[in-house]
């Protein structure tokens, strides 16, 4: 099979299922984990990205449609497209397409949370431009279902992160117009925020003590 990405945990490869155009997105052993453990993990992580595929679908949240699912592999459909975060590297890009697709990518996440899905690894680079400009979600690994205050604060964080602030707004926008508990979690990601600091700063204070 042709392998067509490489990420950190897993190998994509261009599958065939019945005709249909696929992907193959394949969990890899690690050897730096012991063997149990890391099927284990692996055979995990694919049963929940299989699963949370299903209900991401289910609450409109674009995403690759599950086909087939054994141990470590799962075969979906092929979103076609390259990842937000390449398109974000762009020097020469539009930047209200740009406000249309971080608003997009946050009202994707609203949708999320609202089913009580958080991601696990909400960045650029688990969003993917389709054609026609439509934003799909993958790589829902590391998701869960859950009412959790501070993982739903934790998908903020890691966007955050990873964009610069102008481009955050706009994605908190779209986060607020799709989910109506948006502003609780968005005051306990500045509490995380403040958390850290504080956290900081006490290393600081016993760093320089004698
Ligand atoms: N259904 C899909 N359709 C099209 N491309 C896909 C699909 N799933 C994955 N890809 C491509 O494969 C890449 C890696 O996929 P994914 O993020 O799921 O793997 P990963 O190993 O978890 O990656 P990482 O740990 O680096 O985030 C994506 O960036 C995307 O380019
Ligand atoms: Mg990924």
């Amino acid at each position: 099979m042709r392998v067509i990405a490489e990420g950190a945990e897993a190998r994509i490869y261009a599958a065939d299922i019945l005709g249909i155009h696929a992907v193959a997105k394949r969990r890899e052993r690690k050897s730096y984990r012991i063997n149990q453990i890391d099927t284990g993990l692996r055979s995990q992580r694919t049963r929940v990205e299989a699963r949370i595929l299903g209900i991401a679908a289910a609450v409109g949240v674009d995403s690759p449609r599950p086909l087939l699912v054994h141990d470590c592999e799962i075969v979906m459909s092929d979103v076609g497209g390259t990842t937000l975060r390449s398109v974000l590297a762009d020097n020469e890009l539009d930047e209200n397409a740009v406000a249309r697709m971080m608003r997009a990518a946050g009202s994707n996440l609203g949708r999320l949370h609202h089913a009580n899905i958080a991601h696990g690894d909400y960045t650029p680079a688990n969003i993917v431009v389709a054609p026609r400009a439509r934003l799909a979600v993958i790589d829902f690994g590391l998701s869960e279902v859950t009412q959790s205050i501070e993982a739903k604060a934790i998908d903020l964080l890691l966007m955050k992160r990873s964009v610069d602030p102008l481009r955050f707004s706009d994605f908190l926008n779209g986060y607020r117009s799709s989910f109506r508990g948006a502003d609780k979690v968005i005051r306990r990601l500045l509490a995380i925020e403040r958390r850290g600091r504080y956290k900081t700063r006490t290393l600081l204070v016993t760093d320089d003590a004698p």
